[in-house]
């Protein structure tokens, strides 16, 4: 398990990116739930977004890849619109303890 930040760190609803050398994921808070993907667009393998920790639509409803406009349910990962609909973000198990959010992160 890797420290990612203390959960308060992250609006409900409202994302963020954690990086470095070795993963590149996001996490989603949503009714005060944390859901975690890997940060790579099932459409072609890039990064979702155009600015940092920039995830989620206006609405803050779904998870959009900035790229093609691709939609994510933030709930499972699945694409229900846009170039890749019917795949899914990838999951990265996610917890809180004490306050502070931690990512289970395999390579
Ligand atoms: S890279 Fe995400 S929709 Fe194309």
């Amino acid at each position: 398990m890797i420290q990612l930040c203390q959960s308060s760190d992250i609006q409900d609803p409202g994302a963020k990116g954690f990086s470095d050398d070795n993963y590149n994921i996001l996490v989603v808070h949503k009714d005060g739930q944390f859901y975690g993907y890997r940060n790579s667009c099932p459409h072609i393998g890039v990064p979702l977004e155009w600015m940092p920790d920039e995830f989620l639509d206006k609405e803050q409803r779904l998870i959009m890849c900035a790229n093609h406009g691709a939609e994510f349910l933030i709930e499972t990962g699945e694409c229900i619109a846009g170039p890749c609909s019917g795949q899914s973000l990838t999951a990265v198990p996610v917890e809180v303890k004490d306050g502070v959010l931690y990512a289970e992160i395999s390579e």
